[in-house]
């Protein structure tokens, strides 16, 4: 990493508050010195996740995650390390080096990919506008779309041949493989040739967040054309699928002014509704929609309107994304085209005015839903309700927040007559065919108590243990130093943190541990380690303190000592020598009272 990049890294660490950061996402509650919460990862009735002030971390009980505030960020908002970075920079206001974060070597690679995408943007967009014959420009114009929207979207021509862009591309000093690795030229396996995959179509950049373009969408001029409407570039290094918006780059200033995104099917529809005014659409990338791009928009707000097309298709792909926005605590609504419209096609038709009202329209996705399932909402006869009611309850049980969900059934109560206590119970129901997987998570916790009887499970704790207290008090480093031989202590993260501890102790550097430590949680990513810098030890007071040290030193002393006996009784049989036979026995039984000296001493 850059120097500039740790700078940025270190300046972020200090101008955030872990606290206040994970608040701004949760509630949290006073506990002691630290914080309590519903642990956002996990479903859960008891707040098992806790934060940590004056360590700046976080650790969850229920599920182990935990770390320091970018890791909350990149769990929370599903972001690789650069991306958390970048979000935490923009909100407050750091600036960041170009690329900085990213993984040490794939710059290059990537580097050369943007250049590429970048490049060849640049000449889809000349082959259009330098040539008015253009098949493409009679399409866009019959499309509705002007030069003005051409500049704007970058809008393109690919050529009707197998091999402009490839003779491009070489021409700017890009190889074989860069070319074939970021999909625009593809090879034909049967004679080894290569070609372009564009050709004679419409092309649309597809850009991510930050604006720059990382792959293409072409659809095809020909009415009813055989081959396929769009051809897409594939997943590369900077393209990926569930995570790029299209037109995102372009709407971020828009969502923010006017308080709600709009998410469409398509790249044209995303450019209507631009056209249109509403520059805050955006539209997955030519498959369904992820809760990775739900999560995305939520970071630039809470409230999105579907804007899907009428036909069957379209309709279930609006119930699909509802499902994964509300899973996410975000306010959906639903806005509804006249039949066979689509943004364009309406705005084209029935102009801006028209757009402005199916948009104002929208409607809240309950609402949606009611009309969509009876079409009306008067003199419904039970089986009716129960069966809406029961559709509808399926829906809210996927809202993440407690409250928003209760307080949905009462107005779902309301709206058909019916007791709210009806409508929650239908809710439970719900709630209980789908934690099913739930309930299993918990058997496999319970499984994993049992395993902790097991003696490795039992030296794995102990080491825990002994790590706590390490951190706690300079005191038990010191200790262990003396009882316990080095190389009984395993090789584990946990295990390879206390020989830290000791050695830092001894060069007395004990009041570093914790940064030491904090450090290589980043990289190694220990939910053990986490916890215990995160939450500390539980264990407090002296006497309690060093009981619990001397039990684990007996504990991991006693396990290594067994399996000395378990290796020495297993040569014995095949001892034949009687001598030397008698001297195993001799050492198995003094190995057998060390053990339990170990009981007795204090
Ligand atoms: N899409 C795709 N591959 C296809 C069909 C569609 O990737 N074979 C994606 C494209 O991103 C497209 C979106 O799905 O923008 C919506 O599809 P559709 O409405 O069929 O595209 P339009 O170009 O708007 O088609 P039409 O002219 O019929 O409105
Ligand atoms: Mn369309």
């Amino acid at each position: 990493m850059t120097k500039d990049a740790d700078d940025a890294i270190e300046q972020i660490k200090t101008r955030c508050d872990i606290v206040e950061l994970i608040q701004s996402y949760i509630p949290l509650k006073r506990a002691g010195a630290s914080y309590k919460a519903l642990c956002p990862f996990h479903n859960e009735k008891t707040p098992s996740f806790n934060v940590n002030p004056s360590k700046q971390m976080f650790y969850c009980f229920g599920c182990g995650k935990g770390g320091d505030a970018i890791k909350f960020v990149m769990e929370k908002e599903n972001a690789d390390f650069p991306t958390a970075l970048r979000i935490l920079a923009d909100k407050y206001g750091i600036k960041l080096p170009e690329r900085s974060g990213a993984p040490r070597g794939s710059g290059d690679k990537k580097d050369r990919l943007y250049k590429m995408h970048e490049d060849l943007a640049v000449w889809f967009y000349k082959k259009l506008i330098e040539n008015p014959q253009n098949p493409v420009s009679a399409y866009l114009k019959m499309r509705g779309i002007n030069d003005e929207d051409v500049k704007k979207f970058r809008i393109g021509a690919s050529p009707d041949a197998w091999d402009e862009a490839l003779k491009f591309l070489s021409k700017e000093g890009f190889n074989e493989n860069e070319m074939i690795d970021s999909g625009i030229i593809l090879r034909n396996p049967e004679n080894g040739k290569i070609y372009d995959r564009f050709r004679n179509r419409l092309i649309f950049p597809i850009c991510n967040e930050q604006g720059k373009v990382v792959g293409f969408s072409a659809r095809t001029i020909v009415p009813d054309a055989k081959e396929a409407k769009y051809v897409n570039s594939p997943e590369t290094p900077i393209f990926k699928k569930s995570r790029i918006l299209y037109g995102l780059d372009k709407a971020k200033d828009g969502i923010r002014e006017k308080g709600f995104a709009i998410l469409c099917e398509g790249q044209l529809d995303v450019i209507a509704m631009h056209k249109g005014g509403f520059k805050n659409a955006a539209a997955p990338q030519g498959t369904a929609f992820t809760e990775e791009q739900a999560r995305i928009l939520k970071r630039y707000v809470n409230k999105i309107i579907i804007c899907f097309d009428a036909d069957d298709a379209g309709k279930k792909a609006a119930l699909r994304a509802m499902e994964i926005l509300l899973s996410i605590d975000v306010e959906v609504f639903v806005m509804s085209l006249p039949d066979g419209e689509d943004p364009d096609s309406l705005l084209k038709s029935k102009g801006e005015l028209a757009l402005s009202q199916c948009v104002a329209g929208a409607l809240p996705f309950f609402d949606y839903l009611l009309k969509s399932k009876v079409g009306h909402e008067k003199n419904l006869t039970p089986w009716e309700k129960s069966a809406v009611a029961s559709e509808i309850v399926s829906y809210i049980s996927k809202i993440g927040n407690a409250v928003a969900r209760v307080s949905f059934c009462g107005i779902l109560a309301q709206k058909l007559g019916i007791s709210e206590a009806a409508v929650l119970s239908e809710l439970k129901k719900t709630k209980k065919t789908q934690g099913e997987t739930s309930t299993n998570n918990e058997k496999i916790e319970n499984n994993s108590a049992n395993f902790a009887s097991s003696p490795e499970a039992q030296v794995r704790k102990a080491e825990e243990i002994i790590l706590e207290l390490c951190i706690a008090h300079g005191t038990f480093c010191r200790k262990l130093s003396e009882d316990i031989p080095c190389e009984m202590i395993s090789s584990t993260p946990v295990g390879k943190a206390i020989e830290s501890a000791v050695s830092m102790t001894m060069n007395g550097e004990w009041e570093n541990i914790v940064p030491v430590l904090k450090d290589k949680l980043i990289e190694e990513n220990d939910p053990a380690i986490c916890r215990i810098i995160a939450v500390g030890s539980e264990i407090s007071g002296d006497e309690a303190q060093h009981k619990a040290y001397n039990d684990c030193v007996r504990i991991i002393k006693a396990y290594h000592l067994n399996i000395k006996i378990a290796g020495l009784s297993r040569t014995m049989p095949e001892e034949k020598n009687e001598v030397k036979k008698n001297e195993i026995m001799g050492k198995i039984t003094e190995l057998k009272k060390e053990i339990l000296s170990l009981r007795v001493r204090k």
